[in-house]
């Protein structure tokens, strides 16, 4: 969606030089992977918890490890590689360095505050189950955090509005980019993209409020 090219970590781990995981899932860098990248790679971990990186699979790998420097465990591996290891594993974000800036949780806790008042006025017509927070809550919200970073977007006029809640069907006589030449097509890039209707609408919006009049998805 943000245009970043994707590939298979066996394939990423060649190219890389900093890797960083942040999946919630578990052994998401393993041997398979040490075995591939280059010499001085350096890898860290940001997802819950120290389970992404196969840490004890490096260890068995390596002749010899040294703490280079506060939260750099460099491990030297027995083919004479060095991968550098970042907070342990750990949350690289909490365990080396301020943790969550306010300018992030202040979104999370104007959402929670919101939705604890919302929970309190319609306690009455609530069943006891889990809810999503209301949608327009979160826009509230949002709204909120552009205004006081000084940042405009577009509104969906009335007909947009009204074009995506139908569902966004081509219109008679529309086009679909695969109806355009390769020649008349300005997004030719062959890589997969992934993108949904409603992200890709409203990344396009935020795109254009920030001054950039054409990007394809
Ligand atoms: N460090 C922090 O401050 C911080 C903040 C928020 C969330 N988190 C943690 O980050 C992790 C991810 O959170 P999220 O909200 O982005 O989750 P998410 O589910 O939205 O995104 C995780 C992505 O990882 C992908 N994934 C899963 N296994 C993978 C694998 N083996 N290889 C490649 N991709 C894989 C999933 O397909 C998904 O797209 C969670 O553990 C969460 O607790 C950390």
């Amino acid at each position: 969606m943000d245009g970043f090219r994707v590939m298979s970590m066996t394939e990423a781990a060649k190219l890389g030089d900093v890797f960083c995981t942040v999946t919630g899932n578990k052994s998401v860098l393993t041997k398979d992977h040490f075995d591939l990248m280059k010499d001085g790679a350096i890898i860290s971990n940001s997802g819950h918890f120290n389970v992404e990186i196969d840490i004890p699979a490096l260890e068995r790998m390596s002749s010899s490890k040294r703490t280079t420097r506060t939260y750099v465990d460099e491990y030297s591996l027995k083919d004479g590689r060095k991968i550098n290891l970042l907070g342990e594993g750990r949350l690289i974000n909490l365990a080396s360095a301020e943790g969550h800036p306010a300018s992030v949780m202040d979104m999370s806790f104007a959402d929670q505050a919101l939705s604890v008042e919302y929970m309190v006025r319609n306690h009455a017509k609530l069943e006891k189950t889990v809810y999503k927070v209301p949608d327009d809550l979160d826009k509230r919200v949002a709204k909120l955090k552009l205004e006081s970073m000084g940042i405009k977007i577009d509104r969906l006029t009335p007909e947009q509005e009204e074009y995506l809640a139908g569902g966004a069907k081509e219109p008679k006589g529309g086009h679909r980019t695969s109806d355009v030449s390769p020649q008349q097509n300005p997004c030719r890039d062959s890589r997969p993209r992934l993108s949904s209707g409603p992200f890709r609408a409203a990344r396009f919006l935020f795109l254009c409020g920030a001054g950039t009049p054409v990007r394809c998805f």
